[in-house]
């Protein structure tokens, strides 16, 4: 009798999963809904991550998530099971329900497991994660096709190396902002970067520009063979990735820059940009496409659409629009700065006369032939006021392809005294954002990105860089030598009569020599970036009239006596000069309005304190 207790007892704990699998069902059913919450709540909140910050989810999520898909799977295969065998397989509906309980168990666990206090994502590798304001792209039948055709060779596993050519202005980068964009998000690869490249650039100067953008640092390599292994490995460490080379001028050997080659086996892909067949000829382009002009009427519809679409010609207006619009033989650039000059107008003589200036205009500049410099010449011309047109030159100051400051470049001029009638300060910033906007409607500069603390930044598209030197040149007005080899400086002391503004940005080997035949009307001069170490003392004796003096982020140690001989001077720069530890007297600057000496090297300011008007 005992025995059979006994045995009653032990098939009775046996037994109990399966007294008890119903009521387990109902709980398993419960804590994989709960955990199915988590999970949608945990897929929410990644693809919002990745949608607004491009980031991706960490493998501990990755794993999570895999781990639940996994028990969902097995609960429905056991939920399955247990519907098909019959109650006479006591065995082995037993084990099932064991199977019940231990998921339950699991789910809970899984469920804890998912909430990530640390968060959820990490971010994508630097340099990847942006994307470029997108420009809508008008062509049916050439831009949106060669976009394709782009797209195309991408998807070809046979093509690794793409060019794409064509005119100045005709819409190759856009093209390739579009490409970048949609290639980011798609995910294809791992990497897209995105270099551009530019008129002025050398090996080095493209080899820096590769570290930049790979976040790689460079700067304790000299040699290009040893910069270019350190960046073949840092490419091979990205795995497939797509390079966009935008704007080529000139070949270099994929090897000797660092590139690896593409090929079947790293799936990798490089396009480049370039205004020559040659240059995609020299780099060995599998696929070549050329980017034409738009047709007649997308150039039409472009055109309209830089009009305004709710802006309405008039019957009489339209066909002197259109002539207008042939004039700009289908590049969008030229389309576009026309179209925004003539946004607004509805009185026909205005249109004639405009179709006449068009067909009479020549940029008459040395060095510029090309029609695309009619339109934009005319664009120029047609700015709003002087002002407007001083300002758009004053951009070219800076290197192509530059992402300009627009704070920094309102304080200029501000400094330089373009807004002389507004007292007030924040008046003037008010003043010098609203020509930025002008000069942006007018399609003569464009949005640049958006860096920390919202700094707003601006672009000048190369072809409106190169008018404006033209324009500057042919006046005698401006030296513009940026991100050059210099030397000795003024070259010739003749020239510098009636020059207002020099700009040595980001240019090497400098010598400041003592212009004994003055610098008149020199206005603006900007040696920020540049490798300048020493300023004769004599430099500044002859520049009473200079405004704005930019010396920041460079290697000068001390600031020459002459110095106080600018009397005139409205902002003086040295901001980022680490080796400065001493300024002369400040005190006959009675002009000076700003003085940025954030992060040089000087420590006692207090002596000058007061003794001069400091904004
Ligand atoms: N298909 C298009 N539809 C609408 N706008 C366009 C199109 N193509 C170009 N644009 C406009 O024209 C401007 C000039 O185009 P883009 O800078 O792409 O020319 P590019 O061929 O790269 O010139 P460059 O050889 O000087 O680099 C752009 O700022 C863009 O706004
Ligand atoms: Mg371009």
């Amino acid at each position: 009798m005992e025995h059979l207790g006994t045995i009653f007892e032990m098939g009775k704990a046996i037994c109990a999963p399966l007294q008890s699998l119903k009521k387990n069902e109902d709980i398993l059913d419960k804590r994989i809904e709960e955990l199915s919450c988590r999970e949608s709540d945990v897929r929410a909140k990644l693809e919002r991550e990745k949608l607004q910050y491009g980031k991706m989810p960490k493998s501990e999520v990755e794993l999570w998530l895999k781990n639940v898909q996994n028990i969902k799977d097995k609960v429905h295969d056991i939920k399955q099971k247990l519907g098909e065998v019959s109650w006479t397989h006591i065995w082995l509906r037993m084990n099932l329900a064991k199977e019940v309980e231990k998921k339950i168990k699991e789910a809970v666990e899984l469920k804890e497991n998912g909430q990530f206090q640390e968060g959820l994502v990490v971010d994508l590798l630097v340099g990847s994660t942006e994307t470029f304001p997108p420009i809508k792209i008008v062509g049916e039948t050439t831009a949106l096709k060669n976009l394709q055709k782009i797209e195309e060779c991408l998807m070809d596993d046979e093509v690794g190396k793409i060019g794409v050519y064509g005119m100045g202005g005709v819409g190759k980068t856009t093209i390739m902002t579009h490409i970048h964009n949609k290639f980011m998000k798609a995910g294809t690869f791992n990497s897209v970067i995105w270099v551009t490249v530019s008129k002025e650039s050398d090996l080095k100067e493209l080899q820096d520009r590769l570290s930049k953008a790979l976040s790689e640092d460079l700067s304790n390599y000299k040699d290009a063979l040893c910069k270019s292994a350190k960046l073949f490995e840092a490419f091979n460490r990205r795995g497939k990735f797509l390079l966009i080379l935008d704007d080529m001028w000139s070949t270099f050997p994929l090897t000797r820059v660092g590139v690896p080659e593409p090929n079947q086996e790293n799936k990798c892909k490089i396009v480049w940009t370039t205004r020559s067949k040659k240059v995609c000829r020299g780099m060995c382009s599998q696929r070549t496409i050329k980017v034409d002009a738009l047709t007649k009427d997308e150039s039409w519809t472009l055109f309209k659409e830089k009009l305004g679409t709710d802006f309405v010609l008039s019957p009489e207006i339209e066909p002197i629009a259109k002539d207008v619009v042939e004039e700009c033989d289908g590049l969008p650039l030229g389309i576009i700065t026309v179209g925004a000059a003539m946004r607004g107008v509805d009185d026909i003589r205005i249109w004639r006369n405009a179709l006449e200036d068009l067909k009479n205009s020549r940029p008459d500049l040395e060095g510029l032939e090309d029609d695309v410099f009619s339109c934009l010449r005319f664009s120029f011309d047609h700015l709003k006021t002087q002002i407007h047109r001083d300002c758009f030159l004053y951009c070219a100051l800076y290197p192509e392809d530059d992402q300009i400051e627009c704070d920094s470049l309102i304080e200029k001029w501000m400094a330089d005294g373009f807004f002389d009638e507004i007292e007030d300060r924040e008046k003037g910033f008010d003043k010098g954002y609203t020509v930025i906007n002008d000069l942006k409607d007018a399609c003569m500069l464009e949005k640049g990105e958006l860096g920390d603390f919202n700094r707003s930044f601006v672009r000048m598209h190369d072809l409106l860089r190169d008018l404006a030197i033209a324009i500057t040149r042919k006046s005698r007005q401006f030296v513009v030598e940026v991100s050059s080899n210099v030397g000795k400086f003024p070259r010739d002391e003749n020239l510098m009569d009636d020059v207002i503004r020099v700009s040595l940005i980001h240019s090497s080997n400098i010598e400041l020599l003592s212009c004994q035949s003055k610098c008149p009307k020199l206005c603006t001069l900007l040696l920020n970036g540049s490798g300048l170490g020493n300023i004769d003392h004599l430099f500044f004796e002859h520049m009473q009239n200079l405004r704005v003096l930019d010396l920041s982020d460079t290697d000068i140690t001390c600031l020459p006596q002459s110095l106080s001989n600018l009397v005139n001077l409205h902002a003086l720069l040295l901001r980022n000069c680490e080796y400065l530890t001493m300024v002369p007297s400040l005190v006959q600057l009675r002009e000076l309005r700003v003085l940025d000496l954030t992060g040089t090297a000087i420590e006692i300011f207090a002596r000058w304190n007061g003794q001069f008007n400091q904004s």
